[in-house]
């Protein structure tokens, strides 16, 4: 494992949209399973991160701590359902093919509900991680690969605000290390659109709750507030996991 990347960095990248076998190693320890009676499962003893100090900064741009006090409270309260299922699938136990069925079923929806709860968890980790920083033009080695995907930061801005007014709540961008390209996905809910092997780097809330206390119906000016506060050191150090991604894939 690349020692820079600590367990943070790893926890909020890991899986959220990134599956390959070759990386596994590097990528899944987090997740591992944890003494379950069923391969895959894990304890229901995931802890939410502390909210990060740096989210007052915001409140210049027009994105307010209450805001933040709010989301919070919905962030934890998407750890809570992860334990919750977790701990589900844990009692179940080693899962009866018999019993499962595509229209309903205990693990049907268990693992479907999983993931949007675990989505919930990793994207917000991930939003408010790239929040609280000086905003504006990019520094560091994100500027030269958004100068390369998307020819200017302007264009980039211009992709992220239409991505973000088409979205019904989530914009990643994210590296995908099969050809090293850079892409404003789209996300209709915490569990949709993810690709595999692509690398979130930033996330952009849209879901109302990120900004109606603030701008109401003005998403986009919600958006140009989230500009204005983007952390790209921490983007810098998120695009570090994904090429490090890249190179364990490569091997
Ligand atoms: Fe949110």
């Amino acid at each position: 494992m690349t020692p820079e990347l600590d367990r943070r960095q790893l926890f909020t990248l890991g899986a959220s949209a990134v599956v390959a076998a070759s990386a596994t190693s590097v990528i899944a320890a987090p997740f591992a399973p944890q003494n379950g009676p069923a391969a895959g499962n894990t304890k229901g003893d995931l802890k939410p991160i502390a909210m990060p100090e740096k989210l007052k900064n915001t409140a210049p741009a027009g994105i307010s701590p209450k805001t933040h006090e709010e989301h919070f409270k919905l962030y934890t309260g998407y750890v809570k359902k992860v334990n919750e299922i977790r701990d589900k699938l844990s009692a179940m136990g080693v899962p009866d093919p018999a019993k499962a069925n595509q229209t309903f079923s205990e693990i049907r929806e268990l693992k479907v509900e999983y993931t949007f709860a675990l989505g919930g968890v990793k994207n917000h980790e991930l939003y408010f991680n790239i929040l609280g920083g000086q905003g504006g033009a990019p520094n560091g080695e994100i500027a030269e690969v958004i100068k390369a995907s998307f020819g200017s930061y302007e264009n980039w801005v211009a992709d992220l605000k239409a991505t973000g007014i088409a979205a019904r709540g989530w914009v990643w961008l994210a590296h995908d290390y099969t050809d090293g390209s850079i892409f404003n996905y789209i996300g209709d809910a915490q569990n949709t659109f993810p690709v595999w092997h692509a690398t979130p780097l930033l996330a952009l809330d849209v879901y109302e709750h990120a900004y109606y206390l603030d701008f109401q119906t003005g998403r986009a000016k919600y958006i140009d507030a989230f500009l204005k506060s983007v952390d790209w050191d921490e983007v810098n150090k998120n695009l570090a996991v994904a090429k490090a991604v890249a190179t364990a894939a490569k091997k």
